[in-house]
């Protein structure tokens, strides 16, 4: 039942019975009903300000009109305020109908498919090869999971990108510093560290011995030509690189459809420059092969620099074209930090100009920066933080305030990864992506706060109630033991769960989610701190453990979403 829809149905029928065929749409009044800022004021308000001129009435003389003349059963109360008309849904049935409907959908509670037959791309986490998985990349990777697992519950086909950072002339640097002083077995053991330690070598010597620069250009061309023994280095650097990550991966369970990195727009590149030249959209600029976007007021695009090399941006072209030719989306999302605001600006105006339609099917979802506040990381290299140290950080103090809280927990180990991943992950995902972030333990273990722990102890605690209650018989709730105001705050979250799913969506905004585990938990909480669920009248105690399930399996799924595991004892 649509409450809000079924509230506008008697205001219509209402003012027909009080005034005669009147000419207003019902999705007008829907629209104009506002919820009060404080429920003694109502459920739902009307305001009857405008329809005063059409019925030569004063406000308040409509409203008492409207008020006499509106009887439904789903309504507690009318009341006419001050030319408004205050609505007071029925409690009882209110609870039922919200309850009732999230338990009888279930896992889907929430969900509908409207995404059926769409697809949606999605550009995240994005990591550079030779390079350790840093700090940096937590947010995309969350941010772009969140979204995978959001548009997927609303029905949509996705593809996960990982767009690696996968070409650039310091591979040849590597491999040249590689071909002298690496060793294969250091290097399979030590992984990304041990290219990074050959890489800074090769730039720390190259400053006393410039030749070595050449060197580095020399195998960059071999890359670029395809040359055997180059390619085989430059694919097990890859394959380090990559094995390393999946390990991170592994750990905050994310998965890709495909890691089609920059180095597999290679050949795919020529038939764009040509578009571009078709068009008349490349100029030269010094040397450089440009598109001009002074226009737009923004800086020239580069597409090829004054060697003939392509770029960034030359690459991206091909990628977009390339995705939306063997995808089709009706949505492509790149989840990249803010720092490529412009990069993505040119880039959706570069391929508008160049007449693809569907550039505006193009979205760039920017977040903010995350910083260390507190307690400093213990890494090798000082203030660089990176993020399998995090994460194993994370789960180890997780495990110690386990071991502290529930020394008797029987999977401790695993309860501990699913907290302290869960901890980081979600403070990740709590303030408005655009926003920068500081991050301390303080705030992210707080079991208390307004965290990741927190929300996944309160879906443990309904859990725990549903356990113990056992197999009680439910099947005679009486809902109206739901009318005090904390089970209807709970009840209010609930029905608003679809809402913010939907908003979530439309806004590539995963932080709404997170916010609203958080605000059904509290509320959860008091409720559970105000009513006792397991009483001795069984109407009652049915009511509120329906309650209790729809909070367990709303919270799981918010948290599933956000890609925060929830388990069943904490
Ligand atoms: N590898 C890049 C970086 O770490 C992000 C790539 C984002 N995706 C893209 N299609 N440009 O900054």
């Amino acid at each position: 039942m649509d409450f809000k829809t079924a509230v506008a149905n008697e205001i219509l029928a209402a003012l027909k019975a009080a005034f005669g065929e009147v000419e207003i749409p019902p999705a007008d009044i829907a629209a104009a009903l506002e919820i009060p800022p404080d429920t003694a004021m109502g459920d739902y308000a009307f305001p009857c300000f405008k329809l005063s001129k059409a019925l030569r009435k004063s406000p308040m003389m409509i409203a008492d009109a409207l008020a006499g003349a509106i009887h439904a059963d789903f309504l507690g109360k009318v009341e006419s305020v001050k030319g408004y008309l205050n609505f007071f849904i029925d409690r009882a049935i209110y609870a039922e109908k919200v309850i009732g409907l999230a338990l009888e959908q279930g896992e889907r509670y929430g969900a509908d498919d409207s995404g059926a037959g769409k697809t949606v791309v999605l550009d995240y986490s994005s990591i550079n090869i030779a390079k350790r998985f840093h700090i940096g990349h937590l947010s995309t990777t969350m941010i772009g999971n969140s979204l995978v697992r959001l548009h997927r519950f609303f029905g949509w086909n996705t593809v996960g990108v990982n767009h690696l950072g996968d070409w650039g002339t310091q591979f040849g640097k590597m491999i040249a510093a590689y071909k002298r002083w690496g060793d294969h077995d250091a290097v399979a053991a030590g992984g990304v560290d041990e290219m990074v330690k050959l890489y800074v070598r090769f730039n720390a010597e190259a400053e006393q011995n410039p030749a070595l620069n050449d060197e580095g250009r020399a195998w960059f061309k071999k890359i670029e030509d395809g040359d055997p023994e180059a390619l085989e280095i430059f694919n097990w650097f890859k394959a380090v690189t990559l094995k390393d990550a999946e390990r991170v991966y592994d750990m905050l369970n994310v998965k890709f459809d495909s890691y089609a990195g920059e180095s597999f727009y290679n050949d795919k590149m020529q038939p764009v420059i040509d578009a571009l030249k078709e068009k008349g959209l490349l100029v030269e600029d010094q040397g450089a092969q440009i598109v001009d976007l002074t226009d737009y007021g923004m800086p020239p695009a580069l597409i090829l620099r004054s060697d003939g090399a392509t770029l960034y941006m030359t690459r991206d072209l091909a990628a977009a074209k390339y995705r939306k030719d063997t995808y089709d989306f009706d949505k492509s999302l790149y989840v990249v930090a803010y720092q490529q605001d412009l990069h993505f600006r040119q880039l959706f105006k570069v391929l508008e100009l160049m007449g693809y339609d569907w550039a505006s099917k193009c979205e760039h979802v920017s977040f903010g920066m995350v910083s260390f506040g507190g307690e400093s990381l213990s890494t090798r290299k000082g203030t660089v933080v990176y993020l399998d140290d995090l994460l194993t950080q994370a789960v180890e103090k997780a495990r110690a305030i386990i071991d502290e809280k529930s020394p008797d927990l029987e999977n401790k180990d695993e309860v501990a990864r699913q907290v302290g991943i869960g901890a980081v992950v979600f403070f990740d995902l709590y303030n408005n992506r655009i926003k920068d972030i500081d991050f301390t333990w303080e705030r992210a273990l707080n079991f208390d706060g307004e965290t990741g722990p927190y929300v996944q102890y309160t879906h443990a605690r309904a859990c725990s109630v549903l356990r113990k209650a056992g197999d009680v018989d439910r099947s005679a709730p009486d809902f109206a033991a739901l009318s005090d105001p904390f089970s209807q705050d709970v009840v209010r979250l609930i029905e608003q769960f679809p809402d913010i799913l939907k908003s979530a969506v439309n806004r590539s905004e995963p932080s709404m989610v997170t916010r609203f585990s958080v605000d059904l938990a509290q509320a959860f909480n008091k409720f559970y701190y105000e009513n006792k669920v397991m009483v001795d009248d069984p109407g009652t105690r049915a009511a509120r453990l329906m309650l209790t399930d729809a909070v367990r399996q709303t919270l799981k799924q918010a948290l599933y979403l956000i890609g925060v595991e929830a388990p069943e004892r904490m």
